[in-house]
């Protein structure tokens, strides 16, 4: 074997590296230096503060977060990504955690991809900036609780969701979201590396125009029965039928000791539903022999129908920037470990060095936090149990 041959071999085993964009698990003082808040998408008093902190609740005091910190305020952020992300021939990801230490009422808690390049401008960087992706958790009240799958797509000029909703987690726990969308045109959503939805943009987003449409030139037949039932022309109203009325005197009735024909009028007994009474005549009904079933509108083929390959290119003129812009009535939502690549291997791999490596202890430290916390909600709350007085004397 050659030596270029050999070469070829073990590049050819080798599967080609992944690329990461951007990787922040803010685990430095220079997270600030990395991020910007806008300063010109709400004033001052409206805009909230990001905390760098371990939470509440940890697997590790030094593994930090950010996290919203105040109540009834917007949370801008941006970071400009290593380098861009093109959609080509590899998948794109995008992973991040959350975790909600609040009780959650209203607030988002997802993550955007920017497209922008040179002309992102990070002190405008709000609810208006174009995206490319936002996807995450969303939740404000109970009627509106998703995990959005918004993408945009140019050649419409629109932001498609996700058609069938994905309900988000609800627990104080951290979780790990990541969504790819493949050069095959089809998409993947996890949590906590499970498969939570999967198929094809066209079938989950309106992309495109329906495949089939109703036949504008097909119209129902005049002649079309599609009357199930009628009346049996063979069912006739018995005779007699109409001669018995529907009130009669009542027999039971007797005209009263003291009425006077002179005075009272003739007596007339009170009429009464008579039991005999069969209601109006009607022909029984029969299935109709003409019916025909009802008209279906037959289908074409929409000639306004074209598949377009390049659905997944979300990133076509490349992503830039990634960030939040969010609402929290009730502050108290915890970023960590974003990372956008072209691997979803990679993407499960830095999701078992962070979040499963945590996971744990994590929730070990919240339950202890759990009870501390109900401890102490005891103890400034002593309730007044009437039976001690009982003793009391005993005791003095
Ligand atoms: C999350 O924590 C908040 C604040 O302690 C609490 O009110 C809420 O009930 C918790 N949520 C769940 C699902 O346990
Ligand atoms: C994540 O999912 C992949 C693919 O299903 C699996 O190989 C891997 O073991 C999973 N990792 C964890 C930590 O569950």
């Amino acid at each position: 074997m050659k030596f270029s041959q050999a070469l070829f071999c073990l590049v050819a085993a080798v599967p080609a590296a992944a690329d990461v964009f951007i990787k922040e698990q803010f685990n430095d003082e220079a997270w600030k230096t990395r991020w910007t808040v806008p300063s010109s998408w709400k004033s001052k008093s409206e805009l909230g503060e990001w905390k760098h902190t371990a939470g509440a609740y940890f697997a590790d005091e030094n593994d930090q977060g950010i996290q919203t910190s105040e109540n009834h305020r917007f949370y801008g952020l941006s970071a400009k990504m290593d380098k861009p992300f093109v959609s080509g021939d590899k998948e794109l990801v995008i992973q991040y955690s959350v975790r909600h230490e609040q009780k959650l009422d209203c607030g988002g808690a997802y993550i955007k991809l920017l497209p922008g390049g040179d002309a992102f401008d990070a002190d405008k960087f709000g609810g208006d900036t174009p995206y490319a992706v936002m996807f995450g958790p969303d939740i404000c009240g109970s009627a509106n609780k998703r995990t959005h799958v918004i993408l945009n797509y140019p050649a419409k000029n629109e932001n498609l969701l996700i058609n069938k909703e994905i309900p988000p987690e609800k627990d104080n726990l951290s979780h790990l979201y990541t969504l790819v969308i493949r050069p095959d045109n089809t998409f993947e959503v996890f949590v906590d590396n499970k498969s939570v939805r999967s198929g094809k943009l066209e079938d989950e987003f309106d992309f495109l125009e329906p495949k089939q449409i109703k036949d504008p030139d097909a119209k129902k037949p005049a002649d079309w029965v599609d009357i199930k039932k009628i009346p049996d022309p063979e069912d006739k109203k018995p005779e007699g039928y109409d001669d018995i009325p529907k009130e009669i005197p009542d027999p039971e009735a007797t005209k009263p000791e003291d009425w006077s024909d002179e005075d009272d009028g003739q007596w007339e007994p009170p009429m009464i539903d008579n039991p005999e009474y069969k209601g109006e005549w009607k022909p029984k009904m029969i299935d109709n022999p003409e019916y025909k079933g009802k008209w279906e509108h037959p289908m074409i083929d929409n000639p306004d129908y074209k598949y377009d390959p390049d659905m997944y290119k979300v990133c076509k003129d490349g992503c830039t920037h990634i960030g939040f812009e969010l609402w929290q009535v009730t502050a108290g939502t915890m970023f960590d470990d974003i990372l956008v690549t072209d691997s979803l291997e990679e993407a499960q791999k830095f999701g078992e060095e962070t979040f499963f490596k945590k996971k744990d202890a994590e929730k070990a430290s919240y339950d202890k936090f759990k009870e501390e916390e109900k401890k102490k909600e005891a103890d400034e709350e002593p309730e007044i149990d009437l039976s001690d007085f009982d003793g009391m004397g005993d005791e003095f």
